[in-house]
């Protein structure tokens, strides 16, 4: 029989074609961790807005957390407390994830870092043996999603990546819909963000605050002298840690427009700027990039300084116009807009927002070792198109995609982008598994 290269690397588990290493974790195989009982014990590995979230989802779903890890020892002490409230032994508490991940009753963690600080975690879980909850975008750039995409091939650990939409009865029903063909044929998407928001002003260099770790939140990450508005929740508008909100909410939203239309692009072309805000970001304020695919166009567009809907509406959304009517679907629910005679169409049944059951099928998948809703394979295909809209926004080329080999074939124009793949400061590394 022929062995294919892939059967051989996981039947021997030793293939790693890393590049040396900043982490010493040995590699594991996901089975050889997990204990005789099927019981999820559960880590925290960043506890700030979105890690506390999903923590308390797992803690309202029984799941025991047994450690936390944060830079910051202000939100160690909250993520400690809402364990504790909710009556639970107080977890064991760390710096540095790679100690957390030691730690062999825990066999799930959350990542829940900034976009900076998601592939070399995610590389060392896969390594330790965890399951994984890693927040969205999968990935800082392009080359750290085939980075994670490579490991997870290799370790197959059950992820779910937090796109928490999936999960929502009512993002499911109208996918359907858009797929029964009921609505015509659909030859133009839209998907989009939109806020009215202040803002950060400018900021002179300030002294790290007391209890936070800042060269281990900065990482990979270039060194750069402290400012709060480059750190907790707002690092998100800077580059180096973040993609703006192309990768922030593109994620959420492109993502329905990908799992309803079942195509794959063939270019992206991006425009936008930073026409309002007078501050220090560096990530555009305004935004829009279409996306050629074979039989439709996709529109994806987020502005700060008015926050009317693209469709005229829903400050967020995705927008399918077909030749019978135009569904529009965000996190509030669903809504149809027949074409002309409204009995022509079988309209979906009205849905308003619905609960999401995302934190529950990661707990059954990791029972069952099915892939999760918003399993790796899938997200790290929504997170590479997304960062497609800012390499080409970066490069100002329109960026070709090759949706067969999962790459961008005009590589020339793009390989110098931040977005496309980024240094890491020292001793960090990118690992790199073989297919
Ligand atoms: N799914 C969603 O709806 C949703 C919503 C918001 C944010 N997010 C995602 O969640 C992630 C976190 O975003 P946030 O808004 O919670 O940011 P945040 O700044 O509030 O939290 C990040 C936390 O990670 C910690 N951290 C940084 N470096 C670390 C390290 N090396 N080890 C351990 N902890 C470290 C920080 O100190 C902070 O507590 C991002 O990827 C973001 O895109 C997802």
């Amino acid at each position: 029989m022929n062995t294919t290269r892939r059967q051989f690397i996981s039947r021997t588990g030793t293939a790693m074609a890393g590049i040396g290493v900043g982490l010493s974790l040995a590699p594991r195989i996901y089975a050889q961790s997990k204990g005789a009982n099927d019981r999820v014990v559960m880590g925290l590995i960043g506890c700030g807005g979105m890690g506390r979230e999903n923590m308390k989802h797992f803690l309202d779903l029984g799941v025991p957390i047994a450690a936390i890890c944060d830079v910051d020892d202000k939100h160690l002490d909250r993520a400690q407390k809402e364990i504790t409230d909710k009556g639970q032994p107080a977890p064991k508490r760390y710096k540095d994830f790679r100690k957390l991940l030691e730690q062999k009753d825990i066999n799930a963690v959350i990542i829940g870092t900034p976009d900076h600080w998601h592939a070399i975690p995610f590389i060392a879980a896969c390594e330790a043996g965890k399951d994984i909850y890693c927040e969205k975008p999968i990935s800082h750039s392009f080359v750290e999603a085939k980075a994670m995409l490579s490991a997870a091939r290799h370790f197959k650990p059950v992820v779910q990546v937090g796109t928490w939409q999936r999960s929502m009865n009512h993002f499911q029903k109208a996918i359907e819909f858009v797929q029964s063909g009921k609505m015509g044929t659909v030859n133009i998407c839209r998907a989009w963000i939109t806020g009215q928001d202040k803002s950060m002003g400018h900021q002179t260099p300030q002294a790290v605050p007391s209890g936070l770790d800042y060269d281990m939140w900065l990482g990979p990450a270039p060194k750069r002298p402290y400012q709060s508005i480059r750190c907790h929740y707002t690092w998100r508008w800077f580059y180096d840690y973040g993609g703006g909100l192309m990768t922030d909410w593109g994620v959420h939203m492109i993502d329905i427009v990908l799992l309803a239309m079942q195509q794959d692009p063939t270019r992206v072309a991006t425009t936008g700027g930073k026409f309002t805000m007078d501050d220090d970001r560096d990530t555009p304020d305004t935004m829009q990039a279409i996306y050629q695919f074979p039989k439709f166009t996709m529109n994806w567009e987020y502005r700060f300084n008015n926050q009317r809907g693209v469709d005229g509406g829903r400050n967020h959304g995705s927008e399918f116009i077909g030749s019978k009517g135009t569904l529009i679907v965000d996190r509030e629910g669903y809504q149809f807009f027949p074409n002309g005679d409204p009995k022509a169409v079988e309209e979906p049944p009205k849905l308003e927002r619905t609960e999401s059951t995302h934190w529950q099928n990661f707990l059954d998948c990791v029972k069952s070792r099915e892939v999760a809703r918003s399993g790796i394979e899938s997200m790290a295909k929504t997170t590479m198109l997304c960062h497609l809209g800012n390499i080409s926004y970066e490069c100002g080329k329109t960026v070709q995609w090759d949706a067969a080999k999962q790459d961008i074939t005009n590589h020339g124009d793009v390989k110098h982008c931040i977005s496309y793949e980024r240094e890491y400061r020292h001793p960090w590394k990118l690992k790199m598994y073989k297919a």
